[in-house]
Formats: structure tokens, C-alpha cells, sequence
């Protein structure tokens, strides 16, 4: 016999349960992206949550997210499948399947897996959303989409965001910088930390991204990308810049932004919180994949999207203090002195007419009633006692708003529904004035 007392489970490490009114606020957050991009015509895409572990290979080789915290496992009829760590990949496999008409212009928001060693800001299951365009090869595609997210931030109220810009040149400049860093950091590879001597075998791009101080001084003198910039990535660039000044976007131009990702080429981007802690401070990032279509086994098509880590946004909405959670509160609250009978069909008939209504099971006093009332925000009272009953009618109290300082009146059953109503149009009036 055990002692009676059961194992008590909790969420993963890296994992969190979201609740009220933090769970408000992230579906509003979503309801504002979703409202934001449809105005410059983007259509939504919902992609699987797993894919062929394949799918997720082609991001590339040679990253992290890719090699090590990857949730993979076999499916039980064997095929190797992966819990997806981003989504650019399953679009663009969507894409390549299903062959939409190009330019294919899509949104999405949805929660990833990436096996990282969880920290503040950094989850193992983490919520983003996004855009992915196919099919334009225009630097001027590149200006509307980077709008898009830094005027996503601005609507949130969010003024410590930084947008850092910079262009990896096209497939075959990227690899001619890569082989120029690497030879670069071997031949001072002493002078190298010891993590980055690893990431270097991997991945010299990487090594950029280094926050060490030991390797402040060689990441500084190394190696420039624009030196190895194609004249046709260097128009490009020229175009965006151009564009981003000419809507108002501010920048700054970081030739060390690589991204952590395999498929950029030509224009990255990320924006970063200087709300956040540095080592997790990116709020979102992006930018062209050129290719990646190709390496999913259809047509050559130009890419580029971005997306923002929803988690890490609201952390720095938290530490502006801006777009705090919406109100939840009820418009009619029922309080039922007989047995219940009142409040369980008050509440059903109002909810049918579309009022928000809530009650309190189990009855109780008019004073404990009253206090959840209050606790629910509701911004009428209506009570049923045996008076009310015998009249066939029900005491009105004004809670919050334009009449809350008016005393309570009997009402007939039958005009709550029409009282309420016109009660709520006087208020929206009184306050949008
Ligand atoms: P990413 O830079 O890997 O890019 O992720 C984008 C954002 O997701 C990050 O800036 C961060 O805010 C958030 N994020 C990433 N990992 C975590 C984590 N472990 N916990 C919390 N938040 C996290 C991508 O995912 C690309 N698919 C972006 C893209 C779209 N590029 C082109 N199109």
C-alpha cells in the first residue's frame, strides 16, 4: 500500500501553462498581428505541427536548432519525424506541395520546441508569430515586410526596440565570407575562447555571434561581409536601406548580424530589446531565403519573412510597462436569493442575447453575493429575491459606468434584455465622447 499520497505532476522543464489575464493578453496580441498584416494583404497559413525530420535538415546542417535541440523522434510506423522548432520551414514545404500562385503572401502564429537550456525568455516550448512571402525577388518587398514587424512593435507601445539590419550577399558571397572567416579565426584560433574553437568547426558565421569577452577583440577585427558582397546583393541592399528611410523605418546596420539560421541570404534582420537581458534580448528576425524552396525539391523562388518571439515580447511589454492585459469583466452579474432557479435561467436567457452574464453557484447572502459581484467587474447587478419573484420583476443596480452613482430600481423581467442594452449604448456614447 502506498502512503496515500500521489506523485504531483508538473509542466515540463522549458514549459509553462499560460492562465488568465496573460492568456487574454497573447490571444490579443495574435488578434493585433492578424488585423496588421491583413492590411498589407497577407492570408493566413495554419502548417502541421510535425513534419518529416527531413523538412527541418533543410534549414541547415549546420545549426543549433537543427542539431541539437531538435525534438525528434520515430512515428510508430518508423518514419523519423520532428516537433517543429520554427516555421518557415513547414511553409515553404507547403508552398513547394501545394504550388499557390505566387506572390504568396502568408501569415501564421503558432507555438515550436527547441531542446534549449530554459532560462528567462528562453523556452523549450515558445509561441511566434509571422509572415513568409514567395515568389518576389524586389528589395522593396524586403522594406514592407521589416515594416510590417517594426510597426507591429510601435502599435504594442514598445519603445526600447532596436532594429539591426544587415546582408549576408547572395548563395555564393555567403560562402566566400564564411570561407574567409574561417580562415581568418584559425590562423588566431588561440586567441579564440574555447567554445568558440568548437563553434568554429561547425560554423565560422557563428562565431560572430559570440558575447564572450575573450573574443571581443578578433570578432572586431575580422573580416567585413561587405567586402564580400556581389554588386547585385550590394544594389539590393542600397534599395532597402534607401526604402527604410524613405517609410520612416530607424536602423542600424550590423555587419555581424548572421542569424542562427542556415538559409539566409542577402537581407537579415532582428529586432532586439534593450528591455531584455542582452543574452536573449532578440524580440524577433528574419529576412531572405533564397533557395530554400530548391531545397525542398521545387522551383527556384525567392523568399523572405520574419518571425517574433511572442513569449519574449510580452516579458519586454512587461518591463515598459505597455500593453497590459484586457479586461475580462462580466456586463451582468445575477444574484439569485431563493434557490438558484433565477440566476440559472437569468443567466442562460442573457447569454442567448448575446450580454455577458455570471452568477455565483451555491447562493449565499445578498452581501457575499455582492462581493463577488464586485470581485467580477460586472458592470449591472440585477437580484432576484422573493419580492422580485412576486412582482415578476427584478432590482436593477448599476455597478460601474455613467449610472453607477444612481440608486437601484425594480425592472420587469421581460425588459432586461431591451434595459441592459440601452444602458450599454448610453455608456459607449458618454465615454467615446
Ligand atoms: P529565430 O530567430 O530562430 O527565427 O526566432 C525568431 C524569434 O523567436 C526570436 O527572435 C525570439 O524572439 C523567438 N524565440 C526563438 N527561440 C526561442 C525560445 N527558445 N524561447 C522563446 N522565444 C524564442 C526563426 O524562427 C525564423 N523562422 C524567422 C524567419 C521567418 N526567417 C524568415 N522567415
Amino acid at each position: 500500500m502506498s502512503d496515500g499520497k500521489r506523485h504531483q505532476y508538473k509542466a515540463l522543464r522549458g514549459m509553462r501553462d499560460v492562465l488568465a489575464p496573460e492568456s487574454a493578453r497573447r490571444r490579443l496580441l495574435v488578434d493585433s498581428f492578424a488585423s496588421a498584416v491583413a492590411l498589407a494583404g497577407y492570408s493566413e497559413v495554419v502548417p502541421p505541427l510535425v513534419e518529416e525530420l527531413d523538412v527541418f535538415r533543410r534549414v541547415g546542417e549546420a545549426t543549433d536548432v537543427v542539431t541539437k535541440e531538435m525534438y525528434d523522434f520515430e512515428d510508430r510506423d518508423g518514419t523519423r519525424i520532428a516537433l517543429r522548432p520554427e516555421l518557415t520551414a513547414g511553409v515553404v514545404r507547403a508552398f513547394v506541395q501545394h504550388r499557390p500562385q505566387v506572390p504568396w503572401k502568408v501569415w501564421y502564429a503558432g507555438t515550436n520546441f527547441r531542446h534549449e537550456r530554459p532560462q528567462k525568455g528562453r523556452y523549450r516550448m515558445f509561441d511566434q508569430v509571422g509572415v513568409e512571402v514567395l515568389g518576389v525577388d524586389d528589395p522593396d518587398l524586403d522594406v514592407e515586410v521589416i515594416a510590417l514587424a517594426d510597426g507591429f512593435f510601435k502599435s504594442l507601445g514598445m519603445q526600447q526596440v532596436r532594429l539591426l539590419v544587415n546582408s549576408l550577399g547572395e548563395h555564393s558571397d555567403r560562402a566566400a565570407y564564411t570561407d574567409g572567416l574561417r580562415e581568418y579565426f584559425e590562423a588566431n584560433c588561440d586567441s579564440l575562447s574555447e567554445a568558440s574553437r568548437e563553434t568554429l568547426k561547425r560554423n565560422p558565421l557563428r562565431v560572430l555571434d559570440s558575447k564572450r569577452p575573450e573574443d571581443k577583440v578578433l570578432i572586431d577585427t575580422a573580416p567585413k561581409v561587405e567586402d564580400f558582397l556581389s554588386p547585385s546583393a550590394k544594389d539590393h541592399f542600397a534599395r532597402v536601406l534607401e526604402g527604410l528611410d524613405s517609410v520612416g523605418v530607424t536602423y542600424e546596420v550590423a555587419p555581424q548580424l548572421v542569424r542562427g539560421l542556415d538559409y539566409y541570404r542577402r537581407t537579415t534582420f532582428e529586432f532586439v530589446s534593450d528591455s531584455l537581458d542582452a543574452a536573449q534580448n532578440a524580440v524577433g528576425g528574419g529576412g531572405r531565403y533564397d533557395g530554400l524552396s530548391e531545397a525542398m525539391g521545387g522551383p527556384p523562388t525567392d523568399g523572405i519573412g520574419f518571425a517574433l518571439g511572442v513569449d519574449r515580447i510580452l516579458l519586454a511589454c512587461d518591463s515598459e510597462g505597455t500593453f497590459a492585459a484586457p479586461q475580462a469583466n462580466v456586463t451582468v452579474f445575477v444574484i439569485d436569493l431563493t434557490d438558484g432557479t433565477h440566476a440559472r435561467d437569468l443567466t442562460h436567457s442573457l447569454r442567448a442575447a448575446g450580454i455577458s452574464a455570471e452568477r455565483r453557484f451555491g447562493g449565499g447572502s445578498l452581501k457575499s453575493q455582492m462581493k463577488s459581484a464586485d470581485r467580477s467587474g460586472a458592470r449591472f447587478a440585477l437580484i432576484v429575491g422573493e419580492d422580485e419573484i412576486a412582482d415578476d420583476s427584478v432590482t436593477f443596480r448599476p455597478m460601474l459606468g455613467i449610472e453607477s452613482d444612481g440608486t437601484q430600481r425594480r425592472i420587469n423581467t421581460e425588459s432586461i434584455t431591451g434595459e441592459i442594452r440601452r444602458l450599454l449604448e448610453v455608456d459607449t456614447e458618454g465615454t467615446s465622447k
